[in-house]
């Protein structure tokens, strides 16, 4: 386990971002390797912290990182979505804060024989949660090809969808994320590559983002966490990519804004009431130094609301 080696982005900035009371109770709906969370526990008193993490390897990584908070850390395997379940199991009725770091984790991509990687050979995977039965072998091998460019061209806003989704059907059965490689190569022109990126990264973005619902569950999973939150009380999350920050900010929005009636209603009918407050009107990024010493940090954005 010592191997699991996660460098957590925006730790301060999300961690300071959250903490209203020291005595309080927290959640992070992503704990991987607890990096966050153990700041957070550091820095509070007495705070109780539920941690939730679909991945069993992230979770009990997490739990020996934890250990000197004994009695102050829940653990829970599962689904962030399944945060009102994770809290009520936990006898948690509300929280103070709660925080997510969206995406996957280094080592979850860094492990070859997890099938994450365009760079090592290893059976076509990428379940973040090991115990699930839909792997990314079901996604390539399984789905028409009408399903494959649109879920290339939707997650990994990749132009050449077609073609790639055209190229694996033809070439299916794949196997391993080599084979994968190979047939993205062959459906990429190579004059037409971008410069300095790999031909297969969009295309394993979006296979990776299907095989784990990712954009499914983050709408209704933040939808709930607010309705966890006391009043006061603060969520922060961190994105990795657009479709992702476009989802949270959407959400923020739309539960920042009151009343939803056509401007041509003379009275408001909706009784809609603002939920949240925007701290962060533009999303919080990590500076040069964190992006020099973590490449990783380069495309995170920090996105913070209190609860009304
Ligand atoms: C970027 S890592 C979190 C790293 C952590 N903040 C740290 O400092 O070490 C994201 C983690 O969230 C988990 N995860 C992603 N989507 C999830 C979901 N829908 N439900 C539960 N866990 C999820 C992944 O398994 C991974 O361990």
């Amino acid at each position: 386990m010592s191997e699991f080696n996660h460098v957590s982005v925006l730790k301060e900035e999300l961690t300071d971002g959250i903490i209203t009371d020291k005595n309080g109770i927290y959640c992070d709906m992503t704990l991987g390797g607890a990096g966050h969370s153990k700041r957070l526990l550091e820095l509070t008193d007495n705070a109780l912290l539920l941690g939730i993490d679909r991945d069993p390897v992230a979770l009990e990584v997490a739990e020996a990182r934890l250990s000197c908070f004994s009695g102050r850390v829940k653990l829970y395997h599962g689904n962030f979505s399944e945060i009102d379940i994770a809290a009520s199991e936990n006898g948690i009725e509300a929280f103070d804060g709660i925080m997510a770091d969206l995406g996957v984790s280094s080592p979850q991509l860094d492990d070859a024989k997890r099938g994450f990687s365009y760079m090592h050979d290893a059976p076509l995977d990428m379940r973040m949660d090991t115990t699930s039965n839909f792997s990314a072998y079901n996604v390539v091998n399984e789905y028409s090809e009408a399903e494959l460019t649109r879920i290339i061209g939707t997650y990994g806003e990749e132009r050449w969808a077609k073609r790639i989704a055209e190229f694996i059907v033809k070439n299916r059965p794949v196997k391993t994320t080599l084979e994968l490689v190979e047939i993205i190569k062959a459906a990429v022109p190579a004059g037409a590559r971008e410069k300095g990126g790999h031909p297969a990264k969009r295309t394993f973005q979006a296979i990776r983002i299907e095989v784990n619902g990712e954009l499914d569950a983050v709408s209704e999973a933040l939808g709930k966490a607010v309705s966890l939150l006391k009043s006061g009380g603060r969520i922060g999350v961190i994105t990795f990519h657009s479709l992702e920050d476009r989802l949270v900010k959407q959400a923020f929005q739309t539960m920042a804004k009151g009343c939803t009636c056509p401007p041509s209603f003379p009275v408001c009918v909706c009784g809609k009431k603002p939920e949240i407050k925007i701290i962060t009107r533009k999303p919080v990024l990590p500076g040069d130094k964190e992006i020099i010493e973590n490449k990783r940090a380069k495309s995170a954005k920090l996105r913070i609301a209190e609860k009304l």
